[in-house]
């Protein structure tokens, strides 16, 4: 791999996407959010109609384009960052993200992005599956109680209606669901860093987790 590459993993609501922004700015490298693309994909499967739990239903990938610019998925030139946030689409994605399909079509062109870029990427397999070649993986996770919490405040922040008892329970679904799947399920890399969030703050994950990655980019480039 002649590009770096820093891999985040882990459950919703550990915090990935905060931090793998902070961490693609300071080294600036691109920040790919790779659930964007599975949501994305569930958006457009849901305007197309066609049936979420039938796997070869998804060919419209094939002439689909999805690129990122400053952090934001761009899809049939589109910036469709708030589309994807919708209920129906949360509430679905996790079936989509299950299909072999519609996995093998998003990964390789996560593959591509990194070979051409430096990246920051976070998701649920990229240090197990999209790039096992990773400088530096991170597995980042947090208690369903405190992922609940900061889902739950960051609702109320943002003017949404919220109700911890419900998003608790549905992050408990997510979780089963994407680490139980059959292809790729959300897992932990052997050689990934494991973090549990629940009692640091963002800039304390963030700081560390920098500190890790340049001392591992300096030694090679000192090789
Ligand atoms: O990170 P997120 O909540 O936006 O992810 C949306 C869904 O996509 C979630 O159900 C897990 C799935 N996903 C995945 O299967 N593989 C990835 N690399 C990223 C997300």
């Amino acid at each position: 791999m002649n590009h770096h590459a820093l891999a985040i993993d882990g459950p919703a609501g550990a915090g990935k996407s905060t931090v793998a922004k902070i961490l693609a700015k300071k080294l600036g490298y691109t920040y790919i959010d790779t659930g964007a693309m599975y949501r994305a994909t569930t958006y457009k499967a849901l305007r197309l109609k066609v049936d979420l739990d039938d796997p070869e239903a998804f060919g419209f990938l094939d002439s689909t384009p999805m690129t990122f610019r400053d952090g934001i998925l761009f899809m049939d030139g589109e910036d469709v960052s708030e589309k994807i946030r919708t209920h129906s689409v949360s509430n679905n994605v996790s079936v989509v993200a299950s299909h072999i399909p519609v996995r093998n079509k998003l990964v390789a062109i996560q593959q591509k992005i990194a070979q051409d870029d430096n990246v920051v990427m976070d998701g649920r397999d990229i240090g197990t599956i999209v790039l096992p070649q990773a400088d530096l993986k991170i597995y980042m996770t947090a208690s369903v109680e405190e992922r609940a919490r900061r889902r739950h405040e960051e609702n109320l922040a943002n003017g949404i209606e919220s109700d911890y008892q419900k998003i608790q329970k549905d992050i408990e679904r997510r979780d089963k669901i994407d680490s139980s799947r059959a292809y790729n399920p959300l897992r932990q890399a052997e050689d990934a860093v494991y973090l549990d969030t629940s009692h640091l703050d963002i800039e304390q994950v963030s700081e560390q987790i920098y500190r890790q990655f340049m001392m591992i980019i300096d030694a090679k480039r000192s090789e």
